[in-house]
This record gives structure tokens, C-alpha cells and sequence, in this order.
């Protein structure tokens, strides 16, 4: 007979990417925070306005950019402190521990505006950049329920963001097109009718054009190998990329798209001049998802439906994460357990559990969590009590 030994329970030994302690000081309405977590779930739970989303914001800066609220740096001040804001943080990674330090440039904060530091074990990096190397996160907010629904700008936008921590590389392919992008059209604007630097610009957007839609095509081909792993709580998406390098990739190498695209941009310098923007390039496409099911896109499905999609789409997304990268993901949820049914609720926790992240939830209700393995906090004005 087999009998189920029970397993030794070794603390944290190979737990995958998780927090371990984060110190806040003076961000947004915390003055000095310091929570101690282990490699489980984290649920924080309190009062509207208690700090629970900008607990999540400070963690979100551990990956490259401005946050999960796109916030501008000097809304992250404390503004009711001078010191400047720091957030600190204790990793448990793959590679053994790690110190992550962000916060505020008081030097440069008084000449050419606000900059973020950072200190990654201990040292400066050259560029923020570098936390991709280190830290894989991905979130869903609030803020997003409107992403399935509106412009495209948004979506590929996300679509980008996603394929950051895929593959670090892509941040620089993207300002190096948008870049070249702006010098383009500032020539065409003042008139400067240098058609040797035009040309260069066009040649240097023509290729990152094409490095950034072979990235993103990349990413979407693994999305849908993950998607189609996924269980049957969440509805299942069909997405894929839209533009005009992207659709030519479709059917042709690299080179001849690179061809196609600068004949294209040549082409269209009278009518850029004119109406101040790029009619055509890297930054038109969009992600489009369908609702299997229901063959519906997903900006006619319902607001709870879009919400699942969501949810499901970024689910194949840290799903890729834990089992692809070197390291596994930290995953955000603001504000998620309340709007699921107790299906779908169950159904996020048991995948939660069984990809062994770190999650951060947070919600008003801790009822909202039941089932969940988690440690709970609740916090009241910035403060844990
Ligand atoms: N720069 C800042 N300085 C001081 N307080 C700030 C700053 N920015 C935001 N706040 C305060 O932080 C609080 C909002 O915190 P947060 O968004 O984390 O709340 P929450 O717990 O997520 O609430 P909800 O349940 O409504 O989502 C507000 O009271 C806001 O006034
Ligand atoms: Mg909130």
C-alpha cells in the first residue's frame, strides 16, 4: 500500500521570487512602514483610503517605470513630509537574497525636476533598466477595467509592459523607435527638408519597428500556448497583434518588412508634415481579444466578462513567467476578490497556490479571502495594526 507521507515543511528553501520585508518612508500617505512577509500570498486588507493600493504602487517600482498608477514622481512624496520618500525592499530570489532601494533624487529634485534612484544589492545601477534583470512582476488594477474597451493606445501599451519582463531588452527597442519617431516629425514639422537624415531616421524606426513586432508576436504566441493551459473558470481569449509591421511579419522575413516600412515612411513625410503624427508605424498596432465563447470582442463584451478576460489573459501571463524566465513573478491584485463570484474566486486562489508566487491582494472585506493561504495585514492610515 502507498501511504501519503506528509511532506517536511522546509521554510522557504526553494520558495520562488517573493518579498521578505518592505520598508516605506514618507510615500504617499505612509510615514515610516515596515512589514515582514514570508515567500506565502500577502493579503492586505482596511478602510478606503487606508494605504492598500499605495503599498502595492511602492512594490510596483521595483520593476522599471513609473508604477502601477503611472504616477509622476513627486505625487509619491509624503506631501505632508520634507524627507524624501524611499522604499525599500528584502527579496528572497532564486539566487539567494537581494536589497532593492528606490526613493527620491534629493540632488536632482532641485534642479532639472524629480528622478528616482536606485540601488540594486547595494549598488547603482547604470539605468532603472537593470531591475528587469532581477524582479518579474506583473498587476491588475482597477484602472484596467477600461483596457479591453477603449483605444488602442492603452492596449499596446500593456502589451509592451508585458513583454518588458519578458524580455528586458524590449524598454530600449521602444525609446529607441519613439525617439527616432519624435526627431522625424520635429524635421518635418520645422520643414527641414534633409532628406539624408530623414532617411536615417526612417531607416533607424524601420528597424526597431520590426524588432519590436517580431517581440511582440513572440509574446503573443506563448500567450496563447499558456491560455490554452489554462482551467475553465476564466473565459479564454483569443488575442492577437494588429499592425502593419506585425501583419507583414505574417508572411515575410524581416528584411523585406524592414523595406516595406521605410518605402512607407518616405512615402508618407507630406501627409506626417501636415497632421503633425507618423500615419504609419510600431506605434498603431493593437492587441485585439475575443471572448472564445462567445466569438464576441472583447470591448462588446460585458463589463464582468471584460474583467474575466483580463484576469485570464494575465494569468497565462505569470503562468509564462513562473515556467519560462529565470525567475518567477510577483503578482499584484488591487481590488480583485470583490468583484469575483465565489467560483472565480476559488478558481484565482487554487492557481495562485499552485504556482507557489507571491501574490499581493488587497480588498476591503477580508471575507473576500477565505480559502486563501495567505499573511494577512490590515492597515488603518498607513500604519499596520
Ligand atoms: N503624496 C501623498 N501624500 C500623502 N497622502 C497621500 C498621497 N497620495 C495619496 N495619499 C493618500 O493616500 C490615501 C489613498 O491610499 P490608497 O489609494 O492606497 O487607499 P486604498 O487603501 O487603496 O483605498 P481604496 O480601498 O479606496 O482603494 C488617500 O487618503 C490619499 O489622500
Ligand atoms: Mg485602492
Amino acid at each position: 500500500m502507498n501511504a501519503v507521507l506528509p511532506q517536511p515543511v522546509i521554510e522557504d528553501a526553494a520558495a520562488p521570487l517573493n518579498v521578505a520585508r518592505i520598508t516605506l518612508a514618507h510615500f504617499r500617505n505612509y510615514d515610516e512602514l515596515r512589514l515582514e512577509c514570508g515567500a506565502a500570498p500577502v493579503v492586505l486588507t482596511g478602510m478606503n483610503g487606508s494605504g492598500k493600493t499605495n503599498l502595492l504602487e511602492a512594490i510596483s517600482l521595483l520593476v522599471p517605470g513609473h508604477g502601477l498608477r503611472r504616477a509622476a514622481l513627486g505625487d509619491l512624496q509624503n506631501h505632508k513630509k520634507k524627507e524624501s520618500w524611499a522604499v525599500a525592499v528584502e527579496l528572497r530570489t532564486e539566487m539567494g537574497p537581494l536589497t532593492i532601494g528606490t526613493g527620491r533624487d534629493a540632488e536632482a529634485a532641485s534642479d532639472d525636476g524629480e528622478r528616482r534612484v536606485v540601488h540594486i544589492g547595494g549598488k547603482v545601477p547604470r539605468g532603472q533598466s537593470a531591475l528587469a534583470e532581477h524582479v518579474a512582476m506583473a498587476w491588475i488594477t482597477p484602472d484596467m477595467d477600461r483596457l479591453l474597451a477603449e483605444g488602442a493606445s492603452a492596449r499596446r501599451k500593456f502589451l509592451d509592459r508585458l513583454v518588458y519582463s519578458f524580455d528586458p531588452a524590449h524598454g530600449a527597442r521602444v525609446q529607441r523607435y519613439e525617439k527616432a519617431m519624435r526627431e522625424r516629425l520635429r524635421l518635418l514639422r520645422d520643414g527641414v527638408a534633409d532628406a539624408a537624415w530623414l532617411s536615417a531616421l526612417e531607416d533607424e524606426m524601420a528597424q526597431t519597428a520590426v524588432a519590436i513586432a517580431a517581440a511582440r508576436r513572440h509574446m503573443i504566441q506563448h500567450l496563447r500556448s499558456s491560455i490554452a493551459e489554462g482551467g475553465d473558470a476564466f473565459p479564454r481569449a483569443d488575442i492577437e497583434v494588429r499592425g502593419t509591421a506585425e501583419d507583414m511579419l505574417a508572411d515575410l522575413p524581416a528584411l523585406p518588412v524592414e523595406d516595406a516600412l521605410r518605402a512607407a515612411f518616405a512615402r508618407a513625410r507630406g501627409e506626417d508634415a501636415q497632421s503633425g503624427t507618423c500615419a504609419v508605424g510600431a506605434h498603431r498596432s493593437d492587441l485585439r481579444v475575443t471572448h472564445r465563447a462567445k466569438q464576441c470582442p472583447a470591448d462588446l463584451c460585458s463589463t464582468g466578462e471584460q474583467k474575466a478576460l483580463l484576469i485570464a489573459l494575465m494569468l497565462a501571463y505569470v503562468r509564462l513567467l513562473a515556467r519560462q524566465r529565470r525567475m518567477t513573478p510577483l503578482f499584484l491584485l488591487d481590488d480583485i476578490a470583490a468583484h469575483l463570484d465565489e467560483y472565480r474566486r476559488v478558481a484565482l486562489f487554487e492557481e495562485i497556490a499552485s504556482l507557489g508566487i507571491q501574490a499581493w491582494l488587497t480588498g476591503t472585506e477580508r471575507e473576500s479571502f477565505n480559502g486563501l493561504e495567505a499573511r494577512f495585514f490590515t492597515l488603518e492610515n498607513g500604519k499596520i495594526v
